[in-house]
């Protein structure tokens, strides 16, 4: 097998233009400068889903433009790190395999985020390198995938496939090849002096790849003294930062997710089955314009809400009883994360007024606390010393402690933190520390919670058996807090007077 692409695009402009000429009347449209090949590719095409698709988009709202310059990014950071100044660099990114419930039934496929951010592409099965240029500086970069090889007997199976043509020509990489290329190119770079590999060796992401990168490259650049450094910090610290474009794609998801939950609730009543709220607001996420719920929700009533992450949502909710559902969607690639507790019947009762009101308020006031400089850590801080004196408040907890103590009793009544960024994956960017600064651009949640279980004899019996959580999405701007989940309903007046609709 010969490993040879006659595509190549690297520096090479001038070969790249008489090979389009040559396809353009057939085989691909040419418009403003963009190629897109005139036939079904892996993944959605401006000329396959014109309803999609913008003509320089590669996935919906993201151009080609932005995916070049997020790669740019990264090897610019590259650049800049403590092994900036070494001679050859070299980044690997996985994409992520196919998985299977049983024989032949997949699960839905979920690309690996960090591949999806840096290129877009959406087969399985596939590789990203971004290696630096010799004699060029970073952040000038070639960029090459690897994609499966069309197939058409697999493809007559599992739809099309894009092929290293159309992977290319698409995505617009410098290269691109069949996946079986990948350990012949990796040994190439063992050749070149003074390399620094950048992988995430400690988290593989799809078993044969994984083990073609650590035969071919890690191994043997360990015995030959070359540096091996993880990726994934540098890629997530790209990431928490999201773009203009990104913040119109969750503002969206927010949007969509916070109508879902407005209608479950008008749908609740004594005795729904959590499986019928569930249904719900997966139905009313999708025809909202959500691809599926990004994660699967918590549809809890009454007691069960103390179950942190009850996902059996097999039960009736009875009249009396409040519903704690925490559902978000995925929009074109970037998630919602929202929670709201409220009567099944659509009144609350004083107790359930009184530690709902407890947890809004916590809750807003620490929304006020997201700009730039605070830290998740610090917020979360604020938010258990707030529920800590709300449950004073409440005579829940004895009013003799003090702040320290009420810092550790709160986590007693709230087990979980204040939030998490959020982003693409619903615990976005988990190699940021929470105690990093938040900077405008980010996007976070928070949602505090009171979790009083049923058998807690030491509360008073009418709050027993209530969990209640409320969970926004925040966008950290230079004019405050912008929450994108704003239109789901959280005041109790709010939500009884839909109710009753
Ligand atoms: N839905 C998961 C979370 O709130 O973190
Ligand atoms: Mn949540
Ligand atoms: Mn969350």
């Amino acid at each position: 097998m010969q490993c040879i692409n006659t595509l190549s695009t690297v520096g090479m402009k001038s070969r790249l233009m008489p090979i389009t000429r040559a396809f353009s009347v057939t085989a691909f449209m040419w418009k403003e400068k963009v190629l897109i090949p005139k036939r079904y590719l892996g993944q959605p095409t401006p000329f396959t889903h014109q309803h999609l698709l913008k003509m320089d988009e590669i996935t919906p709202g993201i151009s080609r433009g932005q995916y070049s310059a997020r790669r740019r990014d990264l090897m610019a950071a590259i650049g800049r790190s403590i092994y900036g100044s070494a001679k050859n660099h070299v980044a690997i990114i996985l994409g992520a395999g196919k998985k299977y419930m049983t024989d032949e039934i997949p699960y839905p496929y979920r690309q690996n985020t960090d591949f999806l951010y840096l290129c877009g592409f959406q087969e399985p099965d596939s590789a990203l390198i971004l290696e630096s240029i010799p004699g060029r500086e970073l952040p000038d970069h070639k960029a090459t995938l690897f994609v499966p090889q069309r197939d058409s007997d697999r493809e007559l199976w599992d739809g099309p496939r894009s092929g290293p043509e159309g992977a290319m020509q698409f995505i617009g990489v410098d290269e691109a090849f069949t996946t079986d290329c990948f350990p012949e190119k990796l040994h190439r770079y063992l050749a070149r002096e003074n390399t620094v590999v950048w992988y995430d060796v400690f988290r593989p992401v799809h078993d044969s790849l994984h083990q073609d990168v650590s035969t071919n490259l890690i191994q043997p650049s360990r015995s030959r003294g070359h540096t091996v450094n993880i990726l994934q910090q540098t890629i997530h610290a790209q990431r928490v930062i999201k773009s203009p474009e990104e913040i119109n794609l969750m503002r969206k998801s927010g949007s969509i997710i916070s109508k879902a939950f407005k209608e479950t609730m008008k749908f609740s009543k004594p005795g729904v089955n959590e499986a019928h709220l569930y249904a719900k607001v997966d139905f009313e996420a999708r025809l909202g314009g959500a691809e599926f719920l990004a994660y699967p929700p918590v549809v809890a009533g009454g007691n069960r809400a103390n179950t942190l992450h009850y996902i059996s949502n097999n039960q009736a909710i009875d009249d009396g009883e409040m519903v704690l559902m925490d559902a978000g969607c995925e929009y074109h690639g970037y998630a919602s994360d929202v929670t709201r507790t409220w009567p099944v019947n659509g009144k609350f009762s004083e107790a359930q007024a009184e530690l709902y009101g407890a947890v809004l308020s916590v809750q807003k006031d620490c929304i006020e606390q997201c700009t730039a400089g605070s830290t998740l850590d610090q917020v979360y801080h604020f938010m258990l010393l707030g529920l800590g004196r709300s449950l004073q408040n409440l005579g829940i907890l004895p009013s003799s402690l003090n702040d320290v103590d009420l810092n550790r009793v709160s986590k007693m009544f709230c087990p979980h933190h204040v939030g998490h960024y959020l982003g693409m994956d619903t615990h976005d960017t988990v190699r940021v520390s929470r105690s990093n600064q938040l900077q405008h651009g980010m996007v976070i949640t928070i949602e505090p919670g009171i979790y009083i279980p049923a058998a807690e004899d030491s509360v008073p019996s009418k709050y027993r058996g209530i969990g209640i959580r409320i969970e926004d999405n925040i966008l950290i701007t230079d004019k405050g807090p912008e929450v994108l989940s704003q239109e789901c309903p959280k005041e109790i007046d709010v939500i009884e007077s839909i109710m009753k609709r």
